[in-house]
């Protein structure tokens, strides 16, 4: 059985934080809600704790945890000789959805970094997840809270969906902020890699750190291929059990015309008797009348859409239907996450 706690995401009551932390100091998984998406939390210097993370979610061995800490002290016992860059990065994002890869510290287990020598290191902006670590007074190694290759969770729901029985206990502090996980930069290479987009968008961090950050085609969603340099990115992700297409086009100017692309493809595979849901977006939701639809939220804000799409594509998965036609997104600010995300999910992409 999982206990489930409903705490205040805003102000979150001291006892509960404490009753969960001695959870975790006894070595057992507490999920957790963070800005971005839920996170399933272990003592980050216990090995059998962290252990425990990669069998509650069937996660691959060598695919490593990211540390969460909540302050610069923490952080510094973490890391090793971080480069000064890293202080100008933090200084101005943390706490918040930037996650940053640096060589690790001997403090840090291997079973973390799944014996990398570098470690996933971010500060959290919730004050459940920060409140969490503080009575810890240890990191928190913390992936998302889904099963391995599921959606992430945006919401206590989903938690329960994915892990109800297999942990010990659930905060529930309501959904999440941006609906996306973290912002991942490398910044082991120079200039700094990003890994994965997420809610601070790589647009700011070049803006900040005066240099271009290289973005790798694995970080747009493209390829699997070749050296993976984040393990995480060879494994298909975020997945919808139906299959899903995404539909690209060259330029999202024209959503009459693009609405009418989604269209035709959508009947195609009706006359082929299949049975289609859209994933759509506000400005085109209206085109595709006799459709089951799920809508994500309006293209001029697409933080919206950001933080709709994990829920989108659970529920779409569990509508009745056989395929899924997803719209896809200009690759601008958290435009590059979703669309990170939803070719990931995808089961095939075509562009127009
Ligand atoms: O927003 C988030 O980042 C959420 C919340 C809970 O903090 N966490 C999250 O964790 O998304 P996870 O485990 O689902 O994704 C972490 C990603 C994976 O792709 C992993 O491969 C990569 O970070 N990663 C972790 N450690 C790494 C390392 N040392 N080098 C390269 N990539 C690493
Ligand atoms: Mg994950």
């Amino acid at each position: 059985m999982t206990r489930v706690m409903k705490i205040d995401p805003i102000n979150p009551e001291k006892k509960l934080l404490r009753e969960a932390a001695k959870v975790l100091r006894e070595g057992n998984l507490v999920a957790f809600p963070t800005e971005t998406v839920y996170g399933l939390g272990a003592d980050g210097y216990n090995p059998k704790a962290v252990l425990k993370v990669f069998k509650a979610k069937g996660r691959p061995s060598d695919n490593p945890l990211i540390l969460h800490v909540n302050s610069l002290r923490m952080f510094e016992d973490v890391v090793k000789d971080p480069p000064n860059l890293v202080y100008d990065l933090i200084s101005k994002v943390w706490p918040g959805p930037l996650t940053v890869v640096l060589r690790k510290s001997e403090k840090v287990p291997h079973e973390v970094t799944a014996g990398l020598n570098t470690v996933a290191v971010r500060c959290p902006g919730h004050p459940v997840a920060l409140g969490l670590i503080e009575e810890l007074g240890k990191p928190i190694a913390a992936p998302s809270a889904n099963l391995s290759g599921r959606p992430s969770p945006t919401n206590a729901k989903h938690v329960l969906q994915d892990l109800g029985g297999r942990i010990e206990l659930l905060l529930d502090g309501g959904e999440t902020f941006f609906g996306v996980e973290s912002t991942v930069l490398d910044m082991t290479t120079d200039p700094p890699t990003l890994l994965r987009p997420g809610p601070i968008a790589v647009e700011d961090i070049e803006k900040i750190l005066g240099i271009r950050v290289t973005i790798p085609e694995f970080a747009r969603g493209l390829s699997y291929a070749g050296e993976a340099r984040s393990p995480g990115v060879k494994y298909r992700h975020y997945s919808p059990k139906k299959p899903m297409v995404l539909i690209e086009i060259s330029d999202y100017s024209d959503l009459r015309r693009y609405a009418d692309i989604v269209l035709g493809f959508a009947k195609k595979l009706v006359s082929s008797g299949k049975s289609v849901i859209i994933l759509a977006s506000d400005e085109t939701a209206a085109y595709y009348e006799g459709f089951r639809v799920v809508v994500l939220g309006p293209r001029m804000n697409i933080y919206r859409i950001a933080k709709n799409l994990f829920n989108a594509l659970r529920i779409a998965d569990a509508l009745p239907g056989d395929v899924i036609v997803a719209e896809a997104y200009e690759e601008i600010g958290v435009g590059l996450a979703i669309m990170n995300r939803l070719r990931k999910a995808s089961s095939e992409i075509i562009r127009f």
